[in-house]
């Protein structure tokens, strides 16, 4: 079996490194295909280097774009890649333009493609991300769903027969690397001096937070005025949308009273360390979100929702918008442990073997 899988962005990194070595542990012969969407170093070749991930075969340079023009040029370049690789499967992840594409690009051209992640739903049609979500589980042969209320998604959209729930596979990689780096001290506890379980780590990066100038203003004035020092990694996108609107990210972290810290993004191992070390979480990433759960660290969101309503529901993640709500919520005590029963919504850590299990048995069944 010849599987070519299609990412492009940091968080299909993390979700490719599992299922790459289950594939290499099944001998399956495995094509990864790199859109070039994140190019950055520290968003891209340090996740291949410390995950451990065969480098990518092909390249497709695309970099960053508008919308169309940057899945335009995905979906160009993937027709000649697919031509000439000819894949038993497409495997596509998550919900970024390089997943949209490569699953587009693989139902023109009759390529039985499988959606890894799907049936996530935030029912907020102004995200790109739930575009690309339901566009792509609309467009794939076979949906591979990380839970029962993604699975529960995808059958109120007519999609039941082609769905099969195989757990998450961040919850795969994340097991691997805590244990890794439990013993380690939090990198970014060392470098800023901070004690152990007295700050908060912060991503902010999506278009819904970033676009627009005073909602990232009162974003990053609420992260400054949450009583213990907030650690801010700064994805390039929240540093060209300050640049843009002409927000000095330094002058609000040394503004008076300020406890907002400002620090380039990690990599994997690094983040994950640093969470494990963490009060608490405050971000607008998917991923984190559900890390921040699986390492017990309370979360706060700054969304309106969030596909992964099962932090929410245990009591380990809240919705908040920014200001008095987002700055209280950062510094809430820890909930309780969840019932043992519902603690483990995510899977066992082995979805990347279902995986390999599903795509081997419905190898040739699709039809066109
Ligand atoms: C993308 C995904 C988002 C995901 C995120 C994870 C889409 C629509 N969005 O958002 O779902 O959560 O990745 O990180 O696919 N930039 C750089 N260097 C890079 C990449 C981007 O400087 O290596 C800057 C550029 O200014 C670029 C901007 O970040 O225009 C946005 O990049 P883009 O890939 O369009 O979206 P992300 O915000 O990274």
């Amino acid at each position: 079996m010849k599987v070519l899988s299609v990412v492009g962005a940091r968080p299909q990194f993390v979700k490719l490194a599992p299922i790459d070595a289950a594939f290499r542990a099944a001998g399956i012969e495995h094509v990864i295909v790199h859109t070039g969407q994140h190019y950055d170093p520290m968003l891209s070749d340090v996740f291949f280097r410390d995950l451990g991930i065969s480098e990518p075969d092909v390249h497709l340079g695309v970099g960053s774009g508008s919308h169309g023009v940057q899945t335009g040029a995905m979906l160009a370049a993937m027709d000649g890649v697919l031509t000439e690789q000819r894949p038993d499967w497409v495997l596509v992840y998550g919900d970024t333009n390089s997943t949209l594409a490569g699953a587009l690009a693989a139902v023109k051209l009759h390529v039985p493609s499988a959606h890894l992640e799907a049936g996530l739903r935030s029912f907020n049609r102004a995200m790109p991300e739930e575009i690309n979500r339901v566009l792509t589980d609309h467009a794939a042969d076979l949906l591979l769903a990380p839970t029962d209320v993604a699975a529960g998604h995808l059958a109120t959209e007519g999609l039941a027969e082609r769905t099969v729930v195989v757990g998450d596979v961040m919850t795969d990689v994340l097991a691997q690397v805590r244990d890794a780096v439990a013993a380690l001290p939090s990198p970014v506890m060392r470098e800023l001096s901070l004690p152990e379980g007295g700050y908060s780590l912060a991503t902010i990066h999506r278009a819904e937070n970033t676009d627009d100038a005073d909602r990232l203003r009162s974003v990053l004035a609420s992260l400054a005025r949450v009583d213990h020092p907030v650690v801010l990694l700064a994805h390039p996108r929240l540093v060209a949308k300050c640049a843009e609107h002409g927000i000095d990210l330094d002058a609000v972290s040394t503004a008076p009273g300020s406890h907002l810290l400002v620090h380039p993004p990690l990599a994997y191992p690094d983040l994950i360390a640093s969470a494990l070390h963490a009060r608490g979480v405050v971000t607008d990433s998917g991923g984190l979100q559900k890390e921040a759960f699986l390492l017990r660290v309370p979360c706060t969101t700054v969304r309106p929702q969030t596909e992964w309503v099962e932090t929410v529901e245990l009591g380990w993640n809240v919705l908040v918008e920014p200001g008095p709500a987002l700055v209280a919520a950062a510094s809430r005590p820890r909930p309780a442990e969840p019932d043992p029963a519902v603690a483990s919504p995510y899977g066992d850590g082995h979805a990347a073997a279902r995986v390999v299990a599903e795509l081997r048995a419905r190898i040739g069944t699709v039809r066109f």
